[in-house]
């Protein structure tokens, strides 16, 4: 059975971020697969060191963090996944700061000894898995995919993790209510992403 993993770096409970996100686990669990949900809100990742200790380690596997917190059962969960949607509203024009905590710790995946100038990642060269990318802002959707950071922020997850990305769904105008409701067209274009996955 296909898995899907999927990791949401939005604050909110219930919000956009979360209703696309459930919306295409509905969608890939209709189409077979397995899909579980990992809030960064709910999970302990503590901030990357710069310590490099795991980057000294060589080989394609992600290195041994120094921490123990809960980023190694997460990357045993992504290294046991097919794919993956990775999501995160846009705020200050970036993936949320939980989102972007979760991402250095992925420093795991580049081997970096210090007599190296710039990371080799383990993964990069050979993206046997997909990710599909999510994202909200207040700018229309559009602006949001080109003018912000947040796209070229997931494609560089996804890309770190050996995953070649499969689409994008940036969802604009989202922040006039505070309960805002995914249209149906947004719904349709959710579902329809999805099952790229699989
Ligand atoms: C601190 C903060 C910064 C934000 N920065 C931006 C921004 O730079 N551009 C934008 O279009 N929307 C911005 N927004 C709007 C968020 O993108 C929007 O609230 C978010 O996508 C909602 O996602 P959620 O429903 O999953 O919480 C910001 C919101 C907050 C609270």
């Amino acid at each position: 059975m296909t898995k899907i993993l999927a990791i949401n770096g939005s604050y909110r409970d219930g919000g956009i971020t979360d209703q696309v996100v459930e919306t295409m686990a509905e969608s890939l669990h209709t189409a077979g697969a397995e899909v579980e949900i990992i809030l960064l809100r709910n999970h302990p990742v503590e901030f990357c060191l710069n310590c490099r200790e795991c980057t000294q380690q060589p080989g394609n596997m992600p290195g041994e963090c120094v921490q123990h917190d809960g980023m190694q059962t997460l990357i045993n969960k992504i290294e046991k996944s097919d794919g993956y949607i990775l999501a995160s509203p846009t705020n200050f024009g970036s993936v949320t700061a939980i989102f972007k905590r979760f991402m250095e710790r992925l420093v795991v995946y580049a081997y970096w000894p210090w007599n190296m100038n710039a990371p080799q990642f383990r993964k990069a060269n050979d993206p046997k898995k997909k990710a599909v990318l999510i994202s909200s802002c207040a700018a229309p959707g559009v602006l949001g995919r080109w003018f912000f950071g947040t796209h070229k922020q997931l494609k560089t997850t996804a890309h770190t993790i050996g995953a070649g990305t499969v689409g994008t769904l940036f969802t604009g105008l989202i922040a006039k209510e505070p309960h805002h409701r995914l249209s149906e067209r947004i719904q349709a274009k959710a579902k329809a992403l999805a099952v790229k996955l699989v």
